[in-house]
């Protein structure tokens, strides 16, 4: 494989003025690099679960007109199959998609923790643990570019929520940072390499990400030794100056170069080096030659039929059984009354630039009838989820009259969209009603659930199985059918917990939609998110993180514990005692009985996933190193491993530990001992000490800056005027049709600053301008 080209790179840059050098640093077009000189140009396109390439320009949300593609199911799918093997052919088929439309850069994988269910955008990430989350990552990287495209992980970091999110402030301690937020990215970056890096929207403690040369020089590059490109997300840069003095070499989309005359002014007055430029250059150019080297190199067919049974199979694998009390598999000759419209127009992908046009959909309708005697009653709206009164008294009579009922759930699809968070993380209020009335005409029920996001569910253990699907992508209906009739097993294990009340999380003190700032969110839970929360206070969730069930049943053997160190390896023989082909998910926790600073109750360090036949035994090996054991030192900002007793917990869930183990660690460390938070979420004293300075106050909304968003202008007078004309100029360009892209649009064109419209006006707009209508608006708000 053609590796980075980094001499030739440089030669090629050598021979370009300043000038050229510069109009590498931003993006031809919405989804292109420049060409200049010899550079070529370098083609880039969404997205983490299936090509989303725009056939135009049209805009960077998914709201284009898209090619199709083959439609993987999301995220969340893909890290509840716990299968890193599996996730490396999910990688290869996108990159294979991607070659075959000339791209050179996928943008994805997503691997932002899912901080609160509520984020918009929680269907397009994959955990709330970034051990789950990174090494999920790091399969599907290694598999794209396993095909000769790169990938570009994002967004780097402190991306949590969408409101507000392309001005809000992340305000984060370091050491939650580090064990909790940065972690996945380390290690995605330290053991898959990917060619590029995306910088997110928000800023961090203060600084916009792709200003923050904390972020992306000391840590990014020099801690964990990345050496290919960082790039902006769309439309995020507020100081492309400050940026490439941070080492953002590329921002992206392009436009007509709107901030190339600020930047040769700054080489100029010498406040930025010359050498800067040309480090960015070189990393853009040895990209882009990457990019064509191996795009020269490689085939651009793919089978499409193949990539349908892999989205297939990766469906089933990453379906989670919550409950069942056995009527799961369906029995294969008795009547079943399928009910839910998602049954027949299924809810498989989420709304936003994750979006793919797929080439072809599967009904889980169509799958059933054609395996079983089946009967259908849509019941709801599938766009409302309202249900008639005839709808109801239809369902409940097919219900009544079969021997056996599917009932499908799919939330509308404007509920899981990027740009918008979910004020509503119960389960519609319909849908509720409607289970109870099937699930009494038919106790025989089992409730699918077609989702982006874990949902308050209070009727959990009513119908006799609950599967959650999620989103599945193109194939969920065929797979969804696959696993019901228990062809397959449903493979998946929560890779987040489901909340029995998600008012109770300490992360709902501080999320958009449940009150808090517009400009700033205080992460004052600090490590205490998903299971490390429900653990650590003895709060029971609806289900566990790690929670799922199969088919067959599993023995666990005795582990056996080797510690040389701080290295340890845990083996442990799981045998299949039962009838079918199955899998198990082993996973590692870590849990410190004496440190002397807080720690969570438990953490996940390790997992591996085995599939066995009946009878058949395997060992399992899962190896630890210091880090599973090391908490970041803030005074002396290192990892440090205290010495002494631990326990390994081996599990098949956060809260169905099958064995556990005392080990002895060594290590001379000395951990600079920090009292602990006592609560949940942290008050005003124990935010200030961890984050080791005063709270920073919220800035307000006024005065305007390049900062303050289009809904922002609503403050005053004269902004109110401007904002209905932007309103209505921007109102036209939304796409006709499509209720739920609408509204996300609406909503991200809102949330947009004013600095991202001088991009989006394609230089109409200048920057020059913009200072002086904002100054202009301040003067008239006074
Ligand atoms: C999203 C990115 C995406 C980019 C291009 C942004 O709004 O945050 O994830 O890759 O647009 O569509």
């Amino acid at each position: 494989m053609p590796k980075l080209d980094t001499e030739r790179a440089a030669h090629l840059v050598a021979r370009l003025s300043t000038k050229e050098r510069i109009r590498l640093l931003s993006g031809a077009t919405m989804w292109s690099t420049e060409t200049v000189g010899d550079v070529p140009s370098v083609s880039l396109s969404n997205g983490p679960n299936g090509l989303g390439k725009q056939a135009s320009d049209a805009d960077h949300v998914g709201g284009g007109d898209l090619i199709p593609a083959t439609c993987f199911p999301s995220a969340s799918v893909l890290a509840s199959t716990w299968d890193e093997p599996l996730l490396e052919r999910v990688g290869a088929a996108l990159g294979r998609e991607a070659r075959a439309e000339g791209v050179g850069v996928l943008l994805g994988p997503g691997l932002n923790i899912k901080r609160h269910p509520g984020g918009g955008r929680v269907f397009e990430y994959f955990s709330e643990d970034p051990v789950v989350s990174g090494r999920v990552a790091a399969a599907l990287v290694r598999g794209v570019q396993s095909e000769g495209v790169g990938t570009s992980v994002k967004h780097f970091a402190g991306n949590n929520q969408e409101t507000d999110r392309m001005r809000l402030d992340s305000v984060i301690d370091e050491r939650t940072l580090r064990e909790i937020y940065l972690r996945g990215f380390e290690i995605v970056v330290r053991e898959s390499a990917p060619w590029t890096v995306m910088t997110s929207y928000n800023r961090l403690n203060g600084e916009h990400t792709g200003e923050s040369e904390w972020l992306i020089t000391r840590i990014l590059r020099e801690e964990w030794g990345f050496e290919g490109l960082v790039m902006s997300d769309w439309m995020a840069v507020h100081d492309r100056v400050q940026g490439l003095r941070a080492g953002l070499d590329l921002e992206m989309p392009g436009g007509p170069g709107v901030w190339d005359d600020r930047i040769a002014a700054a080489v100029d007055d010498g406040s930025l080096a010359a050498d800067s430029i040309e480090a960015s250059a070189q990393r853009v150019a040895s990209l882009a030659l990457r990019a064509r080297a191996e795009a020269e190199s490689r085939p651009r067919t793919y089978d499409r039929e193949a990539h349908h049974a892999l989205a297939r199979e990766t469906a089933a694998a990453g379906t989670v059984l919550l409950t069942n009390d056995g009527m799961l598999p369906l029995h294969p000759r008795a009547s079943l009354a399928v009910i839910g419209a998602a049954a027949e127009h299924p809810r498989f992908q989420g709304v936003g630039s994750a979006a793919v046009n797929p080439w072809r959909v599967d009904t889980l309708l169509d799958a059933l009838r054609d395996r079983a005697n089946t009967t259908y009653s849509p019941a709801y709206d599938p766009r409302t989820s309202e249900v008639s009164d005839t709808g109801l008294a239809e369902a409940r009579d097919a219900a009544a009259a079969a021997d056996q009922v599917v009932l499908v759930l799919g939330v509308p699809g404007g509920a899981e969209a990027e740009g918008v968070d979910r004020s509503e993380v119960t389960m519609p209020e319909s849908f509720t009603i409607l289970v109870r009335e099937i699930v009494r005409a038919n106790p025989r029920t089992a409730v699918v659930l077609a989702n982006g996001a874990p949902l308050e569910i209070t009727w959990a253990d009513e119908p006799a199985a609950l599967v959650e699907a999620y989103l599945g992508g193109q194939a969920s209906g065929s797979a969804l059918a696959d696993v019901l009739l228990g062809d397959v097993e449903p493979g998946g294990r929560l890779a987040e917990s489901f909340p029995i009340r998600t008012a109770d999380l300490p992360a709902a003190r501080n999320f958009p939609t449940s009150g808090g700032s517009r400009t700033q969110t205080q992460y004052r839970e600090g490590l205490h998110v998903g299971y490390r929360f429900h653990d650590t206070f003895g709060v029971a969730p609806r289900f566990p993180f790690g929670h799922g069930l199969g088919y067959t049943t599993f023995a666990w053997g005795v582990p056996v514990v080797t510690v040389t160190g701080t290295d340890v390896i845990v083996e442990i023989d799981i045998t299949n005692t039962g009838h079918r082909l199955g899998s198990e998910v082993v996973q590692l926790y870590v849990h410190d009985p004496e440190s002397s600073v807080h720690r969570p109750d438990q953490t996940l360090e390790a997992f591996a996933k085995v599939h066995l036949a009946p009878g058949h035994t395997r060992s399992v090996r899962l190896a630890l190193d210091e880090r599973a054991f090391a908490i970041w030192d803030v005074a002396s900002s290192r990892w440090l491993v205290e010495g002494g007793r631990y326990e390994v917990r081996i599990g098949a869930s956060s809260r169905d530990i099958r064995a556990s183990a005392h080990i002895e660690i060594e290590s001379a460390d000395r951990v600079t001992a920090v009292p602990g938070p006592i609560g949940p979420v942290a008050d005003d004293h124990e935010f200030e000490r961890a984050l080791g300075r005063p709270i920073p106050a919220a800035a307000g909304i006024l005065p305007f800056t390049v900062d303050s968003t289009i809904d922002d202008l609503r403050a005053t007078w004269f902004g109110r005027r401007l904002h209905s004309m932007v309103s209505r100029m921007l109102e036209r360009q939304l796409p006709a049709g499509d209720d739920s892209m609408s509204a996300m649009m609406r909503a991200v064109i809102s949330g947009m600053p004013l600095r991202a419209m001088v991009v989006a006006s394609g230089g109409k707009l200048t920057l020059d301008t913009l200072d002086r209508v904002i100054r202009v608006l301040n003067a008239l708000s006074r």
